[in-house]
């Protein structure tokens, strides 16, 4: 097959998928000889616009798992903005040390659904962004080393490929429900409606929680108010220069302290080809 063009696309709200997909696209782009472009899906302005690839298109598109499925508010923006038209694609997930679960099924499902053909796939750990206390730093240097690994690869099994490959066979089932956050006391953790709160003695009201809150949920004229919907990705606590922001809600705080004492022990990549 012809291949005449690599692409990164991703929603990376703390930075693990943008680092994933990047280093995968990278290498393909450098073993296979060709440009790569990038779409950063994660703003607002970003996902309102449509995206047309053609068979002559590699893309890594990549996702972080929230709540073991595609984030839910953006699964519309995923399922209809793409138009694959025969490109091959390569589904990428991150998560945060717990659990996968179905997002990797999810997304290979929703670029087989926007008329993409996937080749691989792969989930990788990374810090969860709820806590430092999970997979801290990851992905890391060996991590890199791995994603580097995939894309030679894959690099190996495009240049193979003399028609449209099989779709990529990964664990999971799209259709399977959320996974339902717990807390400490094994009961489910009800945050939905929490959103980060303001220190105000530090907030300079810079305006850049505002900024890159991915949901445009903050009030940029006043940024201790959060009017819109909240899907608790933490960008907005992990971008501020002067650590203003934070949660307090219980229910949020339990199920985070609940993986902190569940999920501790170090995860693997997995990826699948
Ligand atoms: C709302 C939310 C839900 C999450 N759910 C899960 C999960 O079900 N399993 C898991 O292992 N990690 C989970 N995580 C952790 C993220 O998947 C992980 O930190 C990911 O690498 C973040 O990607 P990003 O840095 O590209 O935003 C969740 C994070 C958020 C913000």
């Amino acid at each position: 097959m012809n291949i005449e063009r690599v692409w990164a696309v991703w929603y990376s709200a703390t930075g693990n998928t943008d680092k994933a997909v990047n280093t995968v696209a990278g290498e393909l782009s450098a073993k296979l000889g060709l440009p790569l472009e990038q779409v950063n899906f994660t703003k607002p302005a970003e996902r309102e616009k449509e995206y047309s690839f053609t068979e002559k298109d590699l893309v890594v598109m990549g996702t972080p798992t929230y709540a073991g499925k595609m984030p839910n508010k953006l699964l519309p923006d995923f399922q209809s903005r793409f138009h694959g038209n025969g490109a091959l694609a390569v589904a990428i997930v991150t998560f945060g040390n717990r659990n996968y679960d179905n997002s990797l099924a999810e997304l290979c499902a929703v670029l087989e659904g926007d008329r993409f053909h996937t080749v691989a796939a792969g989930a990788f750990v990374g810090q969860h962004a709820f806590t430092d206390e999970l997979a801290y730093g990851r992905p890391g240097w060996s991590d890199q080393f791995e994603m580097k690994e995939f894309a030679r690869r894959i690099s190996v099994k495009v240049k193979s490929l003399t028609d449209t490959p099989a779709p990529v066979k990964v664990p999971g089932d799209p259709g399977a429900p959320y996974y339902i956050p717990m807390g400490t006391d094994g009961q489910p953790a009800k945050f939905l409606k929490a959103k980060p709160k303001t220190y105000l003695s530090r907030c300079t009201n810079c305006g850049a929680c505002a900024r890159l809150c991915p949901m445009g949920a903050i009030d940029p004229k006043n940024v201790s108010n959060v009017p819109g919907t909240c899907i608790k990705c933490q960008r907005c606590v992990r971008k501020c220069t002067k650590g203003a922001k934070y949660f307090d809600d219980e229910a949020f705080l339990s199920h985070v302290k609940m993986l902190e004492q569940n999920f501790a022990e170090p995860k693997d990549n997995e990826v699948f080809l």
